[in-house]
């Protein structure tokens, strides 16, 4: 049992959840991730490691309220426990002295984003955060990741921010601005790396996407994060999470993302109508 330290929720549709677990706050690194059962008839859920704190022996990770076992988490408070909460999951991403990085994230990724970013900076590089909010009332951390970078761009669909345009444009707008960019690191939904990557493909930049297939154990046993990169298959959970995203079949990761959608709406249905009759 893991017990819950904070769960908070930051916009409309993410909330933050702090657990006491030092045991992974001790080893974790980042890009790495936790699996988390909200209950015992629950499924494991993969959530990104966001923050830690080693003397409190805390773990923080963002999630997006989508399905039930999402919804679940979301009415977790302080003092509750959880059965599952296993980690640190994944390889650590690679963090070098490249030069300049440009970070992208969106959703749940915004946080995700944040401890590869303070890394990559205490590296010496020049870090350019650019952050993906469909409004500007979903955006959150703003201050921990404009601490930890040189550049700082939201493009998001309203005129609050510097940029009201899609990602992609940003992406080229902020190549041709800075003239060189020796990688870019994507995280957030599914469609938002996949168009990072095609943003930065012919340009030839490595850009580092970090997948969230369906995962169950997270430990390489059950091949549901099944994914191909250069022709390979990679199980998600302990290749990656991080791939090259030029390499990467985004048809199949798509298609296989999709399996059981119609499952999830009808477990979130039949939750909510027991939950609030
Ligand atoms: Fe089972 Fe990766 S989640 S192999």
């Amino acid at each position: 049992m893991a017990k819950i330290l904070r769960r908070e929720r930051l916009v409309p549709n993410i909330h933050l959840l702090e657990v006491h677990a030092p045991e992974i706050a001790c080893k974790c690194q980042p890009g790495q991730f936790v699996i988390i059962m909200p209950d015992e008839r629950g499924e494991r859920i993969p959530l990104t490691i966001a923050d830690w704190d080693k003397k409190k022996g805390s773990i923080t990770s963002i999630f997006m309220v989508v399905g039930t076992s999402t919804h679940k988490l979301s009415l977790l408070n302080t003092g509750d426990e959880v059965p599952v909460f296993v980690g640190p999951l994944g390889m650590p991403s690679k963090v070098e002295k490249y030069g300049t990085v440009l970070c992208t994230g969106g959703c749940f990724g915004i946080a995700a984003i944040y401890p590869v970013a303070r890394a990559l900076k205490e590296a010496g590089n020049k870090i350019i955060t650019l952050l993906d909010a469909k409004a500007s009332y979903l955006l959150y951390w703003e201050d921990k990741l404009k601490a930890v970078s040189d550049k700082f761009f939201v493009a998001s669909r309203d005129s609050y921010y510097n940029c009201k345009d899609y990602i992609p444009h940003v992406i080229s707008n902020v190549i041709k601005e800075e003239k060189k960019i020796d990688r870019v690191i994507s995280i957030g939904c599914t469609y938002l790396i996949y168009t990072c990557s095609e943003a930065t493909r012919s340009l030839g930049i490595k850009t580092i996407v970090s997948l969230n297939p369906i995962m169950v154990d997270g430990t390489g046993m059950c091949g549901a994060c099944r994914v191909t990169v250069d022709g390979k298959t990679k199980f998600a959970c302990v290749d990656g999470p991080d791939f090259d995203g030029h390499l990467v079949d985004w048809e199949e990761l798509f298609s296989r993302r999709k399996a059981y959608f119609e499952d999830e709406i009808q477990s979130l249905d039949f939750w909510e109508k027991k939950t609030f009759p």
